[in-house]
């Protein structure tokens, strides 16, 4: 039997999720490219919105903010960032429903989400891990469905590429390599979905992230 794939926690190792969300506005632009992707992922009333990776639940609170009326749920691996996230839906008074499961196995029937979005978690994992888990949100989305995504993506300049390396020492190359080659949209077509497109380009401390849509036809 092979031993489970471990996870790699929100900041590379456990003890630093603590200064995940300091860490995360300050170098990443974090409100700026969050917004972007909320705006092009049109939520509307009633959509049943997935986040996948969603750490300390910044993002999934925002949706709820945005759109009271869309049902919402957070999925991590991490028992300690869930926690965190768990507070921060606490003191925001609102519901959004948090789960702790793997991404690449989602205990969801087919079909239940309108609306799957994800920020800064695909470099967390490797081309196998990437490939599982974007075959498994095509999956959960209904027909019609949209897949929506923040993550690292190929350098837009030379000190774009410098500035990346810094992710890729926290973070491991291994797993950041088909980010930075550009590689996550070729991925999401793997998987079955239509119409993939990156939308927009934001250069940041910690290198360029780039947002793409997709389809699921
Ligand atoms: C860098 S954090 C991003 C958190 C959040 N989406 C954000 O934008 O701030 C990456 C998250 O992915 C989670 N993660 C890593 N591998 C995972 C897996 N295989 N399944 C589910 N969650 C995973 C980690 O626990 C971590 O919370």
């Amino acid at each position: 039997m092979t031993a489970p794939e471990t996870i790699k926690p929100a900041l590379a190792y456990g003890w630093l999720t603590g200064f995940y969300d300091p860490v995360v506005r300050w170098t990443t632009r974090e409100r700026t490219f969050k917004s972007h992707l909320l705006a092009q992922a049109d939520i509307r009333a009633g959509h049943r919105v997935l986040d996948v990776g969603c750490g300390t639940g910044t993002l999934a609170l925002a949706v709820k903010r945005a759109c009271p009326e869309a049902v919402v749920t957070g999925l991590d691996a991490d028992r300690g960032v869930l926690a965190r996230a768990n507070r921060k839906v606490d003191a925001a008074g609102v519901r959004v429903t948090l789960i702790e499961s793997r991404a690449d196995s989602m205990p969801f029937g087919n079909g239940t989400f309108e609306r799957a979005i994800s920020s800064l978690f695909f470099h967390h994992l490797d081309r196998a891990a990437k490939q599982r888990v974007f075959r498994e949100i095509h999956r959960l989305l209904v027909p019609g469905g949209e897949l929506h995504v923040a993550d690292w993506g190929r350098p837009g300049n030379a000190v774009m590429s410098v500035a990346f390396l810094s992710v890729q020492f926290l973070d491991g190359f291994a797993t950041t390599a088909d980010n930075r080659h550009g590689l996550l949209p070729a991925l999401m077509q793997e998987a079955g979905f239509r119409e993939v497109e990156a939308t927009r380009h934001v250069n940041t401390p910690c290198g360029t992230l780039s947002l793409f849509r997709a389809l699921r036809a």
